[in-house]
């Protein structure tokens, strides 16, 4: 076990309003699939981001967990926390804010940062959007 593989996670939280509907549904049908979903309000969500890499000998650190935080904050947390997601959030628009797209679209964001993240990688981004309720994307190579 020459170098071991950890994963590290730093965690943000954010308060979003969005509102769930499908223009490829009608309003009944949207009503239906989405129920009080279909009208707008709001999530205190929490953001989890995990990469996963060897323990650099030099500072028995994977990375630099500041340096993710800084990352999730400039490219997620400020464009996010007390937004509409349907409205307000460029990366969102023409998306259904769920939490699955979320998830998907904070990937995106989050990996075209990788130079910042030396030799480890991208592992997992889970978006927790109610106390029993969170998705994980673990990217395609998963
Ligand atoms: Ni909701």
């Amino acid at each position: 076990m020459a170098h071991p593989q950890v994963q590290i996670t730093h965690c943000e939280e954010f308060s979003s309003a969005h509102r769930l509907h499908s223009p490829h549904l009608s309003d009944q049908e949207n009503r239906h699939v989405y129920g009080p979903c279909n009208t707008t309000h709001g999530h205190n969500y929490r953001l989890e981001v995990t990469v996963r890499g060897p323990v650099d000998p030099k500072t028995g650190m994977v990375m630099n967990l500041n340096d993710l935080m800084d990352v999730m904050r400039s490219e997620i947390w400020q464009h996010v926390d007390h937004k509409f997601l349907n409205e307000d959030v460029p990366f969102m628009k023409g998306v259904i804010p769920t939490a699955e797209n979320l998830a998907i679209v904070i990937w995106q964001r989050i990996a075209a940062c990788r130079e910042r993240f030396g030799s480890a990688r991208l592992y997992r981004v889970r978006i927790v959007e109610s106390r029993d309720n969170f998705v994980d994307y673990f990217g395609e190579s998963a």
